[in-house]
C-alpha cells in the first residue's frame, strides 16, 4: 500500500523546494554571509532593516519580515541577540501579532508572552523533554520511519537525498505523533504551502480551514477514544485560566498549536538535516571520523546548527530600552540576526570553520529563554537517528559529482540545502 512516505516524488520536490520560494519573494541571495559579517564589525545593533544594514533592497526582507511604516533595528552580536531573547520585560513575541502570523496560526505560543505563553508552553512541554525525544519519539516515531526511509532507497546508486529522505522524516514526524496518517501529513504540509505563498488574507485563511479539517477529524477522534499520541495528549490537558479556572483546551487551541508544530517542525529539521549532511560531506576528514565513531554526532549536529542556522527571527520593543548602548523605542521590530550571532568571533575562533571539534558553546540556534524552541531534542533525535542510519548502510556516501554541486541557498531568512546529489555504494 502507499503509505505516502515513499512515493509522491514529484510532491515532495514541489513541496520542499528553497530556491524556488526564495526567488518568488524576491529575496534570493547566493551569499548573505560577508554583508552578515561586515554588519557585525559594524556594531552589535544597527538602525534599519536587516536588509537595509546589509545594503540590500527593502524587498529581500522576506517573510512579512519589513512593512515601510514601521521602525526597524537588527541585532547582530551574540550578547544582543541572547539578551533580546532573555530580556522579556523588554522584548516581545507579539511581533507576530503585528506580521500576520497569528493570523495565519491562529494565537500560538510563538506570539504569546508572559503567563498566556506559559499556560501553553507547560501543557506542552512535558512531551518535548530529553527523555522523551530520546525514547518516546525515537521508539515510536522517528526510528521505523527511518528504517522504512532506508529501505526505500536501498537499491539506488544516486539520489537526491534532500527530498528522497530528508523532507519526508520531519514532517511526517510531527503528524506521525500526532497520531495522523501519511498522507494526512502530507495533505497538512500542501494546505501550509499554499497558504504561505498566497498573495491575500483571504487566500491564507482557505488555508488555515483547510488544515483545519484535515486536524478536525483526528481532534475529535481522540477526545472520544484517546491513544498513546500527542493529539490525545493536547485533547486532555488541562489548562488553568486567569480567573483560576481549570478547563480543557478548545478544539481551536489545539488546532493552532498542531498547525504550528507541523509548520515549525517539518521546515527547521528538514533544512537542518540536509545542513548536517551538506557540512559532513564537505569536510570529509570530519566525515570519517564520525562515521568511525557514531558518539561525535551528536556535537557535529549542534555545531552545524551553529555553523549554518535559519538566520533570521523577529521580536518587537516592549518598551523604550537601551541595547548594546543603542537607544530603541518602544514598538520598533527588531531583525534578530542569529546567524551573525552564531558566528560573533568574540565567542567563537574561525567561526566560519565547520570544526566538530571546537569546545562546546551554546549557540542561538534554537533561540534562548522562554521561546526558545519546543521541539530541539526531537529535531536532534531526528537528525542523528536520519545520519546514522545512512552512515550504518550506506558508509560510502559521497557526493556524486555528475550532478550539480550542491548549495545552501535562500533567503536572509530562510536557507538551506537545494537538492543534495549523493552515490550510496
Ligand atoms: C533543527 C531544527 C529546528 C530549529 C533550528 C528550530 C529553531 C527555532 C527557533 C530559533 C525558535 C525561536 C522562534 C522565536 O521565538 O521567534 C523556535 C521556536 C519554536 N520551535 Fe523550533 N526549531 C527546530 C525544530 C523544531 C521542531 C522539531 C519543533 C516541533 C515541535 C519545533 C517547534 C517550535 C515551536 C513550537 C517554537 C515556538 C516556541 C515558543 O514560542 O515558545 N521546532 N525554533
Amino acid at each position: 500500500m502507499d503509505s505516502g512516505l515513499k512515493s509522491d516524488q514529484a510532491e515532495y520536490e514541489e513541496l520542499f523546494e528553497i530556491e524556488g520560494e526564495a526567488s518568488a519573494g524576491g529575496g534570493l541571495i547566493e551569499d548573505p554571509w560577508p554583508a552578515w559579517t561586515a554588519a557585525l564589525a559594524k556594531g552589535a545593533v544597527l538602525e534599519g532593516s536587516l536588509a537595509e544594514c546589509m545594503g540590500l533592497p527593502p524587498e529581500m526582507n522576506g517573510g512579512g519580515l519589513y512593512d515601510p511604516a514601521r521602525t526597524y533595528y537588527s541585532v547582530f552580536s551574540f550578547a544582543a541577540v541572547s539578551e533580546v531573547f532573555t530580556r522579556k520585560d523588554d522584548f516581545w513575541s507579539d511581533v507576530y501579532n503585528d506580521m500576520g502570523t497569528s493570523q495565519e496560526f491562529g494565537e500560538t505560543i510563538l506570539s504569546l508572552d508572559g503567563i498566556s505563553h506559559r499556560r501553553y508552553r507547560d501543557v506542552l512541554q512535558p512531551f518535548f523533554q530529553p527523555p522523551v525525544a530520546e525514547t518516546w519519539w525515537r521508539e515510536k516515531v522517528i526510528d521505523p520511519m527511518v528504517t522504512e526511509l532506508v529501505e526505500s532507497i536501498r537499491e539506488d546508486e544516486s539520489i537526491d537525498i534532500n527530498t528522497r529522505f530528508f523532507a519526508r522524516l520531519p514532517l511526517h514526524t510531527m503528524t506521525g505523533g500526532f497520531g495522523l496518517s501519511h498522507q494526512e501529513g502530507l495533505e497538512l504540509r500542501r494546505h501550509m504551502q499554499a497558504g504561505l505563498k498566497a498573495k491575500t488574507m483571504e487566500d491564507r485563511l482557505t488555508s488555515r480551514e483547510q488544515t483545519s479539517n484535515v486536524l478536525k477529524g483526528a481532534i475529535l477522534e481522540k477526545r472520544e477514544n484517546p491513544s498513546d499520541d500527542l493529539i490525545s495528549h493536547l485533547a486532555h490537558a488541562e489548562i488553568t485560566d486567569d480567573d483560576g479556572t481549570e478547563r480543557k483546551l478548545t478544539h481551536e487551541e489545539i488546532t493552532n498549536h498542531c498547525r504550528l508544530i507541523v509548520f515549525a517542525g517539518g521546515e527547521t529539521t528538514w533544512r537542518q538535516m540536509g545542513n548536517a549532511l551538506f557540512a559532513l560531506l564537505n569536510h570529509p576528514e570530519q566525515l570519517a571520523e564520525v562515521i568511525a565513531d557514531r558518539s561525535l554526532l551528536a556535537q557535529a549536529v549542534l555545531e552545524s546548527v551553529r555553523w549554518n542556522p535559519d538566520p533570521t527571527f523577529p521580536r518587537k520593543v516592549k518598551r523604550d530600552t537601551v541595547l548594546a548602548g543603542v537607544e530603541l523605542p518602544e514598538g520598533a521590530h527588531l531583525h534578530l540576526c542569529l546567524a551573525a550571532a552564531n558566528h560573533d568571533p568574540s565567542r567563537w575562533d574561525n567561526p566560519e570553520v565547520f570544526d566538530i571539534h571546537r569546545p562546546f558553546k551554546r549557540s542561538v540556534a534554537f533561540a534562548a529563554g522562554a521561546h526558545s524552541c519546543l521541539g530541539q531534542h526531537v529535531a536532534r533525535q531526528e537528525i542523528i537517528a536520519a545520519l546514522s542510519a545512512l552512515f550504518d548502510n550506506f558508509p560510502n556516501i559521497r557526493w556524486d559529482s555528475s550532478k550539480p554541486t550542491a548549495k545552501i541557498t535562500g533567503s536572509i531568512v530562510q536557507r538551506g540545502p537545494g537538492p543534495l546529489h549523493v552515490l550510496l555504494h
